[in-house]
């Protein structure tokens, strides 16, 4: 009997199967039902290595339909309690510039829908996954706090926000027992190379023009995603309910400095570098003061960028065949070989 089943929504995306990689190997005991509607962003080759795992089921089906919801709730069992850790999300922000619509559905309709089922199972706890996006962008000075207010720019930000806000409301007026992530940007393993740094990696590789958008001087403040995972993890068991907690590696760099050093570590000229055309509404810098979760919960990043950067890249190096499979779009038919549909 599993000691505690945990309903991962958007497990088969990036740092939903780096968490689900996670929680196997440190809670080798608890269950884990993997609720995905395989998006574009939804790739179940991240998740090879746990298929055969018992204590793991996967459940294709979408976060915005009550009846899925409903299924992957049934799939948990009732011999454990059973917690939400909620990933699913559109999480692009250019595409959410191009195409809103997609993030407010998953990322507000979807929420609230996983809420309603959540208390009518009366489950355990709710953790929402969100971003520190929804606090809008920084000058040159300070940093985001949990007290800084939501000013989201864009509408994938907004539509976390919004979530963000859905989930305080189920707290404050149903006694919800949820508590709330806000972390910095990922880069490690299972990134969807749309993303700045898998993006970079995977072009430097093809010697592709690297596109730098605008000036190149927005800042982002960076950590591996392993130490989100396990702050996650450390909130979802120690976290105070109704409260939200920021993540972050203390780790700033301007763009064209991470894709130098990519450059650099590829061996590759800095005469793929191109600048392109700014993305609309730019959040100009982010940064994350992780003080509470720190001092509260006592959960530190474990891995410097130093070390994690080129552990990065060698991870995109030795895993071509993942990496050419999701450029090219094969890794779409894996769910009909494996499953059959
Ligand atoms: P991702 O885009 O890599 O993965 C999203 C996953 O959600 C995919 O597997 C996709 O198939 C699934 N999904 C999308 N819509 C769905 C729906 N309607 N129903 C069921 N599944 C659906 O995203 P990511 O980068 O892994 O981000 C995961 C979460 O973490 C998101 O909530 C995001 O807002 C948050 N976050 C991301 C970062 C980052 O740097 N990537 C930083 C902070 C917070
Ligand atoms: O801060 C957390 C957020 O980080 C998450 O909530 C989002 O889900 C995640 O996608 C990420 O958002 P960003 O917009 O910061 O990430 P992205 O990798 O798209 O871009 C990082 C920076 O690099 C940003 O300033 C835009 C720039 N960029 C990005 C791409 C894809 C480029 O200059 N060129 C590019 O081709």
């Amino acid at each position: 009997m599993a000691e505690r089943t945990i309903l991962v929504t958007g497990g088969a995306g990036f740092i939903g199967a780096n968490f689900v990689h996670a929680l196997v190997e440190l809670r080798p005991d608890w269950r884990i039902v993997n609720l995905d509607a395989l998006t574009y962003a939804g790739n179940l080759e991240n998740l090879t290595e746990v298929e055969g795992n018992p204590n793991y089921t996967f459940v294709h089906g979408d976060i915005t339909s009550t009846d899925d919801v409903s299924k992957a709730f049934d799939a948990c069992g009732d011999d454990a309690p059973v917690s939400v850790v909620h990933f699913a999300a559109e999480s692009h922000v250019d595409r959410s510039i191009h195409w809103p619509l997609p993030s407010v559905q998953t990322n507000v309709i979807g929420t609230q829908v996983l809420l309603d089922e959540f208390r009518r199972r009366s489950a355990q706890r709710f953790l929402h996954v969100s971003t520190d996006e929804v606090y809008g962008a920084l000058g040159e000075e300070g940093m985001f706090t949990e007290e800084t207010p939501l000013a989201p720019n864009s509408p994938y930000s907004s539509s976390k926000a919004g979530s963000d806000l859905l989930v305080r409301a189920a707290v404050h007026t149903h006694d919800v027992d949820a508590v709330i992530t806000r972390c910095s940007n990922n880069y490690g393993p299972y990134q969807f190379p749309e993303k700045l740094i898998p993006l970079m990696i995977a072009n430097a590789s093809e010697d592709k023009p690297l596109p730098v958008y605008g000036d190149g001087l927005y800042v982002r403040d960076w950590i591996y995603v392993r130490d989100h995972c396990e702050a996650i993890l450390r909130v979802l068991e120690a976290g105070r309910k109704g409260e939200a907690y920021n993540v972050g590696g203390n780790n700033e760099y301007p763009n064209i400095e991470i894709v130098r050093r990519i450059l650099s570590i590829l061996g590759k000229p800095e005469s793929l570098i191109t600048y392109v055309k700014d993305r609309p509404g730019h959040d100009r810098r982010y940064a994350i003061d992780a003080s509470k979760i720190r001092s509260e919960l006592g959960w530190e990043p474990r891995f410097d960028f130093g070390t994690a950067l080129p552990l990065t890249i060698e991870w995109y190096q030795t895993h071509s065949v993942w990496l050419q499979r999701v450029r090219s779009g094969e890794y779409r038919d894996y769910y009909a070989r494996q499953y059959g549909s």
